[in-house]
């Protein structure tokens, strides 16, 4: 996920995932497009300019680029101008769901492409939603791994736990597929504190139903807490890796009870103190990254769900080769960059002015594709 969608209008908007640079900004009919922030002439940056029209205008000399990362008209060579097929930056797949600018940095054609995760409670009624966002200074598989790690509330979350219950907490239930992982669990929190109503929510040792999900597309963490038969909430995180050493993490919150804005400081207050606490710990873990191997961390049972979730990743690594060599990149930092290469580097197959990424290349060999729709959905 790139940027919410209420941050995205005609003006261009900087972002940065993967170590990259994109331009976000929308056309004239409101169409959002992500495109390589470079520009082909001198390098200038997209995002500090303006659009005309359909085009973003590069600052520098004026340069225009449409959403499709065509060169359409260079000022100083007039109207008679032919851009050259070569005039072409990548431009990356978007789409707009649950107010966020969602966006495919990858060639893939778009029936091998995994699916931007549900969320079915957005829109709904019958849930309270609230918006926000947290930075983290952690690598994002470590963020998206605390998310869907339920033995570590008993001793990082107070409000969800307490360490004395962490032997009564309990898998029922995992299930996975390649790009999708979900559990449910059983644990039991201590008490609410605060006024009457939390203190009636939850009485002590009362079982709580927690339900993570992982989602490998957004690197979306998911969980679903049933305080009681009446009262859920659900946490939908984005976890998008800005580079090796930071995450943005757009959040949406959901609850089913007191529905009204009046409560959504104090939910938001509480979910702000979550984050806090998370980040003292992912943000001193060790290595910054994932391990390469698994020789290198140890686990125990209640790891269970969240090796579904390393296993799908490195398969995506190991086979299918989807992994940016950032110290390869690291090398030739200031003095060339890279683009993740853009679906249409595989149909207009000429040479680029922009080189690809380097990428680890696959350890395993690779078992084709099927369209997504053919395999085992979410
Ligand atoms: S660098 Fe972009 S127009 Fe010259
Ligand atoms: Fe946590």
């Amino acid at each position: 996920m790139a940027e919410w969608s209420k941050n995205v209008g005609r003006e261009p908007v900087r972002v940065k995932m993967l170590g990259q640079k994109f331009v976000l900004y929308r056309d004239e009919s409101g169409t959002a497009h992500c495109l390589s922030d470079v520009c082909l002439h001198r390098g200038g940056s997209l995002s500090g300019g303006w659009t005309n029209g359909d085009c973003v205008v590069c600052p520098y000399h004026g340069w225009r680029y449409d959403g499709g990362g065509r060169l359409a008209y260079v000022p100083s060579e007039g109207d008679d101008f032919k851009a050259p097929r070569r005039a072409r930056i990548d431009s990356y797949p978007v789409e707009e769901r649950y107010g966020m600018v969602w966006v495919f940095l990858g060639d893939l054609p778009e029936e091998e492409r995994f699916p931007i995760p549900p969320c079915e409670e957005f829109g709904d009624p019958r849930w309270r939603m609230m918006s926000t966002e947290v930075t983290w200074k952690a690598e994002a598989a470590r963020v998206v791994e605390n998310g869907i790690d339920i033995a570590h509330t008993s001793f990082v979350h107070p409000m969800f736990g307490r360490p004395e219950t962490a032997q009564d907490n309990r898998i029922l239930e995992i299930e996975s597929g390649e790009w999708w992982g979900r559990s449910s669990n059983l644990q039991f929190p201590p008490k609410f504190k605060g006024n009457w109503y939390r203190r009636r929510m939850r009485r002590d040792r009362q079982p709580t139903n927690t339900h993570p999900c992982w989602y490998l597309p957004g690197m979306v963490a998911r969980i679903r807490i049933d305080i009681n038969s009446k009262m859920a909430i659900v946490m939908f995180d984005v976890n998008t890796p800005v580079d090796r050493q930071a995450t943005r993490t757009f959040a949406l919150h959901f609850r089913s009870f007191l529905k009204h804005g009046f409560f959504d400081k104090g939910s938001l207050k509480r979910l702000k103190k979550i984050f806090d606490e998370d980040a003292v710990i992912i943000e001193a873990a060790a290595p910054n990254h994932l391990p390469d191997s698994l020789a290198h961390e140890m686990s125990v049972g209640d790891d269970k769900f969240m090796r579904t979730w390393r296993a799908a990743r490195r398969k995506c690594i190991e086979e299918r080769g989807w992994k940016i060599d950032t110290d390869e990149v690291e090398k030739h930092r200031g003095r060339k960059v890279f683009n993740i290469p853009s679906p249409a580097r595989r149909t207009d197959n000429m040479k680029w002015v922009i080189d690809t990424v380097p990428l680890v290349p696959p350890r395993k060999a690779h078992t084709p594709l099927k369209p997504v729709a053919e395999r085992k959905s979410a």
